[in-house]
């Protein structure tokens, strides 16, 4: 079976193809990025308008770079939640469209299920059970992961998500958007020992983040500086170790309340080199295994919803003729497969 993954949740228009028998066969990815830079965020109706541009000529640069014919495409996954309505509705209604002209079966995806699965589209991939540690510009979540759609969330971010507190201390600093990634390459040149910020929420037991009290410690600390260069790279530095660090102890905790081994690391924060290097440390002491997915595929992309995808038509699930999108959806609520 090969399956059509379409991912339009966010700023980022993603394809990909996945096939059973050979896996990834070929994905395409275009960002938003420089459409938004200059409102210092998305701004979801041009991110709506954006994708309906770039959607089907994305599908079909993918389906020629895979020397695929549609006849051959056997399904369609399309990203139905959470995210931005308008933005969803671009994927779900090409995504339900096509699979109605192909007569193949549909499929909605759950946006963080896709970041979650991503690590299985490397070589040695996680066995279940596993914990996962998702941290994306919308999401902190920390969950014990028994099987694809089965999951229990040990954790989540009370306020803002780990992605939003990076992008919002950059914007503060005076960093372009996208912030985080910005933010931790200035934090490289931060010298570690001048700040020291609070780990929030770890002094009490449990294993929910809290990171907005980080961006206003880190205005303060920039307001009382004498905003120089310097100063600017080493509260990027400091912001950065305290939320890494943070992860890190509630990591910890959750793999001695769960007794798992193998800890998973997607999403968009995923990317960052110094959260890897942490974790991947971590996990050794632990006598267990960290595993990421390629840098490519932690921030958004079609590949983790087309992989998603497989598995849940593979295993005989699909859509109704109707079109999915759910801004707002837990992942306690999917269906196992
Ligand atoms: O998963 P993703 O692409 O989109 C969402 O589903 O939200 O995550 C995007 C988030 C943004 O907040 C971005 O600033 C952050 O991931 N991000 C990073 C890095 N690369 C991306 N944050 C810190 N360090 C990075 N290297
Ligand atoms: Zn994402």
């Amino acid at each position: 079976m090969i399956v059509l993954g379409i991912e339009t949740s966010c700023d980022e228009t993603g394809v990909a193809l996945y096939a059973a028998d050979s896996g990834l066969l070929g994905h395409a990815l275009y960002s938003q990025v420089d459409l938004h830079a200059r409102y210092g965020g998305v701004v979801p109706e041009l991110a709506s308008r954006d994708h309906v541009r770039k959607l089907l000529p994305l599908v079909r640069q993918v389906i020629e770079i895979s020397e695929v014919k549609e006849k051959d495409i056997g399904g369609v996954a399309y990203t139905a939640g959470p995210g931005l309505v308008g933005a969803l509705l671009v994927g779900a209604t090409t995504g339900r469209s096509l699979a109605w002209t192909w007569g193949v079966p549909a499929i909605g995806i759950h946006h963080m299920e896709g970041h979650l699965l991503a690590p299985m589209l490397e070589p040695n991939p996680p066995d279940f059970p596993f914990l996962a540690l998702l941290v994306s510009g919308g999401h902190s979540l920390l969950v014990e992961v028994e099987g694809i759609g089965d999951y229990r969330v040990l954790g989540d971010s009370v306020d803002d998500a780990v992605g939003e507190a990076f992008d919002k201390t950059a914007t503060l600093l005076g960093l372009s958007y996208p912030g985080g990634p910005a933010l931790a390459a200035l934090a490289l040149q931060g010298d570690a020992t001048r700040y020291r910020f609070p780990r929030p929420m770890t002094d009490r037991p449990g294993l929910d983040f809290s990171f907005s009290g980080l961006k206003t410690f880190a205005r303060n600390t920039w307001l009382e500086s004498g905003q120089r260069e310097q100063d600017r790279a080493d509260i990027a530095r400091a912001f950065e170790e305290a939320v890494v660090d943070t992860l890190v102890i509630k990591c910890r905790r959750a793999l001695a309340q769960t007794g798992l081994k193998t800890l998973v690391i997607a999403g968009g924060v995923g990317a960052n080199r110094r959260l890897r290097e942490r974790l991947g440390e971590l996990m050794q002491a632990e006598g267990g295994r960290a595993c990421y997915p390629r840098l490519e595929f932690c921030t958004d992309n079609g590949a983790m919803i087309a992989y998603a995808g497989y598995r849940r038509l593979q295993a005989g699930q699909h859509e109704s003729l109707s079109i999915k999108a759910m801004p707002r959806w837990s992942l306690q609520e999917l269906q196992a497969v």
